[in-house]
């Protein structure tokens, strides 16, 4: 029992750590988004707004996380108002981050 009890609090601190560590969606957004899609994700000149953004607000997680991996350019584009491509993250951002940054635009697709 004791020895169950040990393995229990073993696993709890692992479980902690790893959390301490977890994908941070904002501080994400900030160092690799912001750029472009603004500070508080308003838009800019080079790149569109994830205020009330339908695509967001409209598509499943999975969805929005294969346009942050594969980005978007060519004929793909959807925006001409913006010359721009939407580069590919998925060398640059593990899953995880990707799926964190993914819940932060539709926290801030939901804002009013
Ligand atoms: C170099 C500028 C740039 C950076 C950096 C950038 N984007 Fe983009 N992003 C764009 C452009 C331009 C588009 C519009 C592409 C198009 O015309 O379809 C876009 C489109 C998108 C879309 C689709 C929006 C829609 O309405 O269809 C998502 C989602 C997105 N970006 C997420 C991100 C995330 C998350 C990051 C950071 C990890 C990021 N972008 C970083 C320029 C950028």
């Amino acid at each position: 029992m004791k020895r169950l009890i040990a393995v229990g609090v073993v696993a709890l601190a692992v479980a902690f750590t790893g959390s301490a560590f977890a994908a941070d969606g904002a501080a994400t957004f900030k160092a690799k988004c912001a750029a472009c899609h603004g500070a508080d994700g308003q838009g800019t000149a080079m790149a569109p707004a994830f205020k009330a953004n339908k695509f967001i607000l409209e598509s499943k997680e999975d969805v929005i996380a294969a346009t942050v991996t594969n980005g978007r350019a060519g004929a793909e584009k959807k925006y001409k108002q913006f010359t721009i491509a939407m580069p590919a993250q998925g060398k640059v951002l593990s899953a995880d981050d990707i799926k964190a940054v993914v819940a932060h635009l539709k926290t801030i697709a939901a804002a009013k």
